[in-house]
């Protein structure tokens, strides 16, 4: 059987792990497809230092609008990024009737109802597991794997850029920009690395997990998203002494009330496999009520860890695209036609448990004051203490540890509690998971 024909549109990090995966893996990957995996013809703004790295037998050229027009493949690789020009290559190869693979969660995250929907109505597919945690194959195991289940809930460390910041600046105390620098040197950050710190980028894939979980639409919109960029050491340290790590979770959760979607550093119990997830690996926890919680763990960027999913798909699309189209996973795990919208939850509406460091005056009743107003919006404390002050210094800081409590009650009361003179700066507040 001849081999299928595989564009690419971008030729950066992941576009030449792709070609070198499939050229390196080509007999395996054969034996598995079925047919061969061709790449014929790649689009890429610097087209004459591509010719230099590829091939001969690759067409290279700089108009993607004209390798979504070529009648000579059958499938397009989307490896550029971002939304424009994207989602109009994209739509572009779909209504030319190409099967799509992309690796971008910020189109799907956007963008990701229309493409699907145009997908569906042409009956091509449109594969995405580099999408979502590099290389870890999590949308296949949500939306095969797992189909048994009700999930319940995910959480997961899905962006290796913060989680290499917040691993390097516990173990050796470097600063947020060193490591930075670091990251962005190793290729894991985005080309705008606030999408990596402000979780903005964990909040794309996130998106995309959740409406495969709950079979809701993709939205957003409906994200909450908190950075890294303000978390002091002091957390990171205080947050050890009690038995926690602090990572950037994407957590998406239903519960009787609607659908919970927030990005945000939380403190993880040490004794969590999700606490030991160290550098720029990824990890996702799903619960379903069938299984149980599992765990699925790797590189969440990189080369080759992401394009082993970019090809993986092609092998995937290369098995399936004679089937009829009503016989195939759908995109979002279930039918298109059985999405349904469930309330959206905002981060006042979730109950979660906090961290709160509080600086105060060193005095008789400060923490009676605090207590009280605590108690007054029902929020219970689980865990104290008080850093011992330095010699003559006459302010401290007090941490807690609270029960479970309602983020609109917590606002009201940490409100209140700011206006005390004795309290004498806002109070840091970092939520809590326990991941059971
Ligand atoms: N910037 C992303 C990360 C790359 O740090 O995880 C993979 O999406």
């Amino acid at each position: 059987m001849k081999p299928i024909r595989v564009g690419l549109l971008g030729f950066g990090t992941v576009g030449r792990g792709t070609y070198e995966i499939l050229r390196r893996n080509q007999e395996e990957i054969q034996r598995r497809a079925g047919r061969g995996i061709e790449i014929v013809k790649i689009a890429v703004r610097d087209a004459a230092r591509a010719r230099t790295v590829v091939g001969a037998g690759i067409e290279v050229t700089d108009s993607p609008e004209q390798l979504v027009g070529s009648a000579g493949i059958d499938i397009v690789v989307e490896l550029i990024g971002g939304c424009d020009p994207a989602r109009a290559l994209v739509l572009e190869a779909i209504g030319n009737h190409k099967h799509v693979v992309t690796a971008n969660k910020a189109l799907l995250a956007v963008h990701g109802n229309e493409i699907f929907a145009a997908a569906h109505r042409v009956g091509v597919m449109v594969a995405f597991e580099g999408a979502v945690a590099g290389g870890i194959p999590i949308i296949k195991a949500l939306r095969e794997g797992l189909t048994a289940n009700r999930i319940e809930w995910i959480a997961g460390i899905i962006n290796g850029t913060s989680n290499f910041i917040l691993s390097q600046m516990r173990a050796t105390g470097a600063s947020f920009e060193s490591v930075l620098e670091q990251a962005q040197a190793l290729g894991y950050a985005e080309a705008d690395p606030r999408f990596d710190i402000d979780g903005v980028d964990a909040a794309h894939k996130l998106t995309i997990l959740c409406s495969i979980a709950f079979g809701v639409p993709i939205r957003f919109e409906a994200a909450y998203m908190e950075g890294i960029g303000k978390l002091a050491a002091a957390d990171i340290r205080y947050a050890e002494q009690l038995g926690y790590r602090i990572k950037l979770l994407g957590i998406t959760k239903r519960t009787s009330h609607g659908v919970e979607l927030r990005v945000h550093p939380t403190l993880v119990p040490m004794q969590r496999l999700l606490a030991s997830v160290e550098g720029p690996m990824n990890a996702v926890l799903v619960k379903g009520d069938a299984v149980g919680t599992t765990l699925y763990y790797g590189p969440g960027a990189g080369a080759e860890p992401t394009a082993s999913a970019v090809v993986a798909d092609l092998v995937d699309v290369t098995r399936t695209h004679t089937a009829d189209p009503d016989n195939r996973v759908p995109h979002l795990a279930f039918q298109p036609d059985a999405l349904v919208n469930l309330p959206w939850l905002g981060i006042e509406d979730t109950v979660t448990s906090y961290y709160f460091r509080m600086r105060v005056a060193d005095r008789p009743g400060v923490l009676a004051d605090i207590a009280r107003i605590l108690a007054d919006h029902r929020i219970s404390i689980d865990a104290m203490f008080q850093r011992e002050p330095s010699e003559g210094e006459n302010q401290t800081d007090i941490i807690l540890l609270t029960h479970e409590a309602l983020e609109r009650d917590v606002n009201a009361a940490l409100g209140r509690i700011e206006t005390l003179p004795t309290v004498l700066a806002p109070v840091i507040r970092i939520r809590q998971e326990e991941l059971l």
